[in-house]
C-alpha cells in the first residue's frame, strides 16, 4: 500500500465521505432531517446484494484487484448473514449505503473498503435497491391475490345454485347467485394481478452502472450485473435510470386500484351483515363489540379496510406531488418517495390478507337471500322479456306494462304471486288496447327467481353452468400463474 495513503488512513482520513469537501459535521437536526436510515431497512438486503453484484463485476472486469474484491465480498456476505442489526448506525450516516460501507470498513479496513464504491454512485445504487426490494413485494402481493382468487372460485362453485339478489343503485335489480357475485370479486382481482404483472416488467430493469448520472469511465459490464441481480435488462439511459421513479407511481397506482376493489368487498360485508340486510354473518374473529352496548357485533375489520385503503390513494398523490417538476437527474427529493412507497406496501399487504381471510370466514344466510329475492320484483325484467319473446311486442312497451303492473301490485298491497294472465291483460289492454293472453305457467316461470337465473345462460351470466365455466377458466389461469411463480 502506498505509504502516504497508509499514513492518512492511520489518521482516520477517508473514513467519512464528508471529510473531503466539508469541514464540519452536520447539524444534528439537519442530519436527522436528511437521513433515510429509518426507512432504508426496506432496502437493506437489496443494498448488500447490489454491492455484491457490483464488486463481482469489478473483479471480473479487473477494475479492482482480485484479492481486494474478495475481501470486500467476504465482508458483504458476512453482513448478509448477520443481518440488518449488524449495522451500527450513527446520526452521521446519511443512509444505508454509507452504513454498509462503514461495516465493510470495519470488517476489512478503509483502504480495502475504499475500492467498493469504484464506478458506482449512491444514485444508481438506491434506484437499483428499490427495484430489487419492490419486485419481491410485488411477487408476494401477487401470490396473495392468487390465493384469494383461488378460495373465491372454490366458494363460488359451492354457491353456484345459491340464489341471491343482484343490486343496482343498492336497490333490488335481478336475481343472481351468490356464486356469480363471488366470481365478480375474483375477476376484479384477476385484473389487479395482471396490472401488477405488467408493471413488474418496468420495475425489473437495471439502473446499476448509470453512476451519478453519466455512467463511468471504467470498463464496467452492465450485462453481468443485470444477470447477477436477475433483472430483465439494463436501463438504457443513465440519466433516466437514476432519476425515474415512474415504476413506483405505476406500482402504487396498481395497488390503489387493488385497494379500492378490496374496499368494495369490505363495504358489502358491512352492508350484508347489518340487521337490515341480514345476508351474512362475519366470523367472531373478524368482529368487535361495543364497550357499552352488549348486543353489538361490529364489522370493525371491514371498516378499517375501508379507512386504510385511503392511505394508499393518499400516498399515491403524495408521491406524484414529490415527483412533479424535479429537474433531471438525481435530486434528494427522490428519497422522500421511499417511505411512502413502503407505507403503501405495508398497508396493502395488511388490507389484502385481512380482507381475504374475513371474506372467506362469512356464514351465508340462504333463507334470507331467498326471502329478499322473492319480495321486491327482482324478476320484473323477465316478465317483460317474456312478452317480447312470446308476443313479439317491442321491449319498451313490455317495460311500460310491467312497470304499471308493479305499481298496481304495490298500491293494492299485493305481491308477484297475484299476477296471472288476467292481471297482465288488464294492464296490457289499458296501454296497448290489446290483450297478451300469456299462459299462467309462462308467467309463473318468468317470475320465478330460480328460473330467471337458469335462463341467463349467456357468456358472463349467472346461470350455474356459466358460473362453473367461468370458474374453470379462472382455475386454468391460476394454474398457469402459480407455475410462473414457482
Ligand atoms: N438516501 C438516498 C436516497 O434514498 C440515497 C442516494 C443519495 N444520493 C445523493 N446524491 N445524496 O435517495
Amino acid at each position: 500500500m502506498n505509504i502516504i495513503i497508509k499514513r492518512l488512513l492511520l489518521k482516520g482520513v477517508f473514513l467519512k465521505i464528508r471529510d473531503g469537501r466539508l469541514k464540519k459535521v452536520m447539524d444534528d437536526e439537519a442530519a436527522e432531517f436528511t437521513s433515510s436510515v429509518k426507512f432504508d431497512k426496506n432496502i437493506f438486503e437489496s443494498d448488500v446484494k447490489c454491492n455484491i453484484a457490483h464488486t463481482l463485476m469489478l473483479k471480473k472486469e479487473k477494475i479492482v484487484d482480485e484479492k481486494i474484491a474478495d475481501k470486500i465480498l467476504e465482508a458483504l456476505f458476512k453482513l448478509m448473514d448477520e443481518g440488518y442489526d449488524a449495522l451500527n448506525f450513527n446520526h452521521c450516516d446519511e443512509d444505508i449505503h454509507i452504513a454498509v460501507e462503514n461495516y465493510v470498513i470495519k470488517s476489512t479496513d478503509a483502504y480495502i473498503a475504499g475500492f467498493m464504491h469504484t464506478a458506482k454512485s449512491r444514485n444508481d445504487q438506491v434506484a437499483t435497491d428499490i427495484r430489487l426490494s419492490l419486485r419481491i413485494k410485488i411477487n408476494e402481493i401477487q401470490i396473495s391475490i392468487l390465493n384469494f382468487i383461488k378460495s373465491l372460485v372454490e366458494l363460488a362453485i359451492k354457491h353456484k345454485h345459491t340464489i341471491f339478489v343482484g343490486y343496482t343503485h343498492l336497490q333490488h335489480g335481478q336475481p343472481i347467485t351468490f356464486g356469480h357475485h363471488l366470481m365478480a370479486y375474483a375477476h376484479s382481482l384477476k385484473r389487479d394481478y395482471e396490472r401488477l404483472k405488467d408493471s413488474y416488467k418496468r420495475v425489473n430493469l437495471n439502473p446499476l452502472g448509470s453512476g451519478a448520472l453519466a455512467t463511468t469511465t471504467f470498463p464496467i459490464n452492465r450485462e453481468l450485473t443485470t444477470k447477477l441481480l436477475g433483472f430483465d435488462s439494463p436501463l438504457e439511459n443513465s440519466m433516466d435510470a437514476v432519476s425515474s421513479r415512474d415504476f413506483i407511481v405505476e406500482t402504487v397506482s396498481d395497488l390503489a386500484i387493488l385497494s379500492s376493489n378490496l374496499c368494495k368487498i369490505a363495504e358489502e360485508l358491512i352492508l350484508w351483515s347489518s340487521y337490515e340486510f341480514g345476508l351474512i354473518e362475519i366470523a367472531d374473529e373478524f368482529s368487535s363489540t361495543s364497550s357499552i352496548m352488549p348486543q353489538k357485533k361490529n364489522p370493525d375489520v371491514s371498516e378499517l379496510v375501508r379507512g386504510k385503503s385511503s392511505i394508499i390513494t393518499g400516498e399515491l398523490v403524495t408521491i406524484l406531488m414529490i415527483l412533479k417538476g424535479i429537474p433531471y437527474t438525481y435530486n434528494r427529493d427522490l428519497q422522500e418517495v421511499n417511505p411512502h412507497l413502503w407505507n403503501v406496501i405495508e398497508n396493502i399487504e395488511a388490507i389484502l390478507n385481512v380482507t381475504s381471510k374475513m371474506t372467506l370466514s362469512i356464514k351465508f344466510n340462504k333463507e334470507r337471500a331467498m326471502e329478499l329475492v322473492y319480495k321486491n320484483f327482482a324478476t320484473a325484467t323477465d316478465l317483460a322479456d317474456l312478452m317480447v319473446k312470446e308476443k313479439k311486442i317491442p321491449f319498451r312497451i313490455a317495460h311500460q306494462i310491467v312497470g304499471r303492473i308493479v305499481n298496481e301490485v304495490n298500491s293494492n298491497n299485493l305481491n308477484f304471486n297475484n299476477i296471472d294472465s288476467e292481471f297482465v291483460d288488464k294492464i296490457a289492454i289499458e296501454i296497448t288496447g290489446d290483450s297478451l293472453s300469456l299462459s299462467n305457467d309462462l308467467i309463473k316461470k318468468a317470475l320465478d327467481p330460480i328460473e330467471n337465473v337458469k335462463s341467463r345462460n349467456v357468456l358472463g351470466g349467472p346461470a350455474p353452468e356459466m358460473v362453473e365455466l367461468s370458474a374453470k377458466n379462472l382455475q386454468k389461469f391460476l394454474e398457469k400463474e402459480y407455475k410462473s411463480k414457482s
